[in-house]
């Protein structure tokens, strides 16, 4: 082996190796940070690796593209709000399969205008071409939706419409029928492919699966939304795995493949959350049409609930003896994350036990709450599960909801016909006393009704959470 590639090749290893690293470590919060660092070294490695032994580009142009890669990550890293974190993500993943897509694409191009030197396309590279393109096509455009869901450009709600999934099998089907004729059935189609009728039918295969990406992720909407964004990082990373065979790149197959593994099993743990399984979600909206009822029985108002003042909130967690704190969104929104601590250090410094209970979707993201209550250094060992606090939650004295609306909504529990049904809650419902801290009645990101908020142990306490929190600290402080 040339010594140039054997340097290559032993840089991927050292590469893949940090990424396994970096991934491990990501599994606790301590390490965290350190595991992203590795991962990032190994990728770095593994740029500058092709870049320099492949010798595809000269040093002015890597040099360059560093610089403005940088510059540009550091931006968003520092700019990008924490609420706008989940559309970021969705995005990334979105770029990740246009990137491999369009690898595929160049590959393809370069068989079909003949500048690959060869008469003949090994099916193995046309196949590979064929995958890069659907899996990286598809991701692409349904992560775009994901984030237009995200960001509210795009109903978030559940688009449905009769056949939809026999439509999008079809869909499917034909898709698959082009790449076995370019692949398969008609070997070395695509060499020399000056011939219209391939060009067409490559250009319609990105057509075609861009079209399926956008009708897969449509029917998935509301709650179902975190087992979505989880998947189409499983894609992007089978993307980049895909692209990875077609430039029979080892450490893009390796990288896309712990992506696509880790997108995986995020899933699992996502499924898990909603109680759903993964075909659940996906063909949920089997044979249903849109338009049904969402939310049950009259509308209610704010005559129907117990509106408090800080004040009252202070004297209920000042001297209760157990305080369960449950963050959603809205603390994300409020970004009253340090200050949902000092009061809650404070509570503690008075013999109040403080437990804060993580929702696996509560927010946008996975692990969104985690990230929030790290940043403002919640100790870990005083973050707990649902199903840690659920079983005892009829003995707690108060449970403080900051601006979470669907993972504490008893009709996941109690109502069948609801879209939240099966989905296991945090039962704030079943405390001595909740208190519920949001702006308004309106509903949370699945748009259906709460009713623990007309409960009678349930105290509403209206304003932005970080305003709510500020206030009760100076009341605490006074007793
Ligand atoms: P949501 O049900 O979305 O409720 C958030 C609540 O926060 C809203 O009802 C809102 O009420 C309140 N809020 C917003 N800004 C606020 C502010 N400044 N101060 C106080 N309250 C504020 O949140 P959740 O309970 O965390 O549930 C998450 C939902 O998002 C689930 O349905 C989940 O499936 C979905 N989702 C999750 C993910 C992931 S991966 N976690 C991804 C996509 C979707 P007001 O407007 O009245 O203030």
């Amino acid at each position: 082996m040339e010594t140039r590639v054997l340097i290559m090749q032993l840089a991927y290893l050292v590469s893949a190796v940090l990424f396994i690293l970096g991934l491990k470590r990501l599994s606790h919060p301590d390490t965290a940070r350190g595991g992203n660092r590795l991962a990032a070294i190994g990728m770095l490695l593994a740029i500058v690796a092709t870049l320099v032994g492949e010798q595809i580009l000269t040093w002015q142009w890597i040099i360059g593209g560093l610089l403005i890669g940088s510059v540009v990550g550091g931006f968003m890293a520092r700019f990008v709000k924490m609420t706008a974190m989940p559309q970021m993500v969705g995005l990334f993943n979105g770029f990740g399969g246009l990137a491999s897509g369009l690898v595929a694409a160049a590959e393809y191009l370069r068989y079909s205008m003949g500048v690959a030197g060869t008469a003949e396309v090994p099916v193995d590279a046309s196949i590979s071409i064929m995958l890069g393109t659907l899996i990286g096509a598809v991701t692409f455009s349904g992560s775009l939706i994901a984030f237009g869901k995200l960001q509210g450009i795009v109903t978030e709600k559940a688009v449905r419409y009769p056949a939809q999934q026999f439509l999008n099998a079809l869909l499917f089907l034909g898709i698959l029928a082009v790449m076995a004729y370019l692949t398969v059935m008609t070997p070395g189609a695509i060499a020399g492919a000056d011939t219209s009728t391939v060009n067409i039918m490559y250009y319609a295969l990105w057509g075609a699966a861009m079209l399926l990406g956008v009708l897969l992720v449509i029917p998935i909407g509301g709650a179902d939304m975190p087992v979505v964004v989880s998947l189409l990082n499983s894609y992007s990373g089978l993307a980049a795995s895909a692209a990875g065979f077609v430039l029979n790149n080892n450490v893009l197959i390796i990288s896309g493949a712990l992506v696509g593994a880790s997108g995986l099993i995020l899933t699992r743990i996502m499924c898990k959350a909603m109680n759903r399984s993964l075909a659940n979600v996906i063909f949920g909206s089997f044979g249903q049409v849109a338009g049904k009822e969402l939310v049950k029985g009259e509308k209610r108002t704010m005559a129907d609930v117990n509106d408090v003042q800080a004040d009252d909130v202070a004297m209920l967690l000042a001297y209760a003896k157990q305080v369960v704190v449950v963050p959603g969104y809205g603390l994300a929104v409020a970004q009253a994350q340090h200050k949902l601590r000092e009061l809650c250090d404070n509570l503690e410094s008075r013999g109040v036990s403080v437990k804060y209970v993580v929702h696996p979707v509560a927010g946008r993201m996975p692990g969104h709450m985690n990230v929030l209550l790290a940043e403002a250094n919640v100790p870990y060992n005083q973050l707990y599960e649902p199903e840690d606090v659920n079983p005892d939650i009829a003995n707690v004295d108060a449970c403080l909801v900051v601006g979470a609306n669907d993972v504490v909504n008893p009709a996941a529990r109690d109502e069948p016909a609801s879209d939240l049904y099966g989905m296991p809650i945090i039962e704030v419902d079943r405390a001595k006393h909740t208190v519920v801290m949001k702006r308004s009645l309106n509903p949370g990101f699945a748009g259906l009704d709460n009713e623990l908020f007309y409960l009678r142990n349930t105290m509403m306490l209206f304003g932005d959470a970080a305003d709510s929190i500020g206030r009760i600290l100076e009341e605490v402080k006074q007793l």
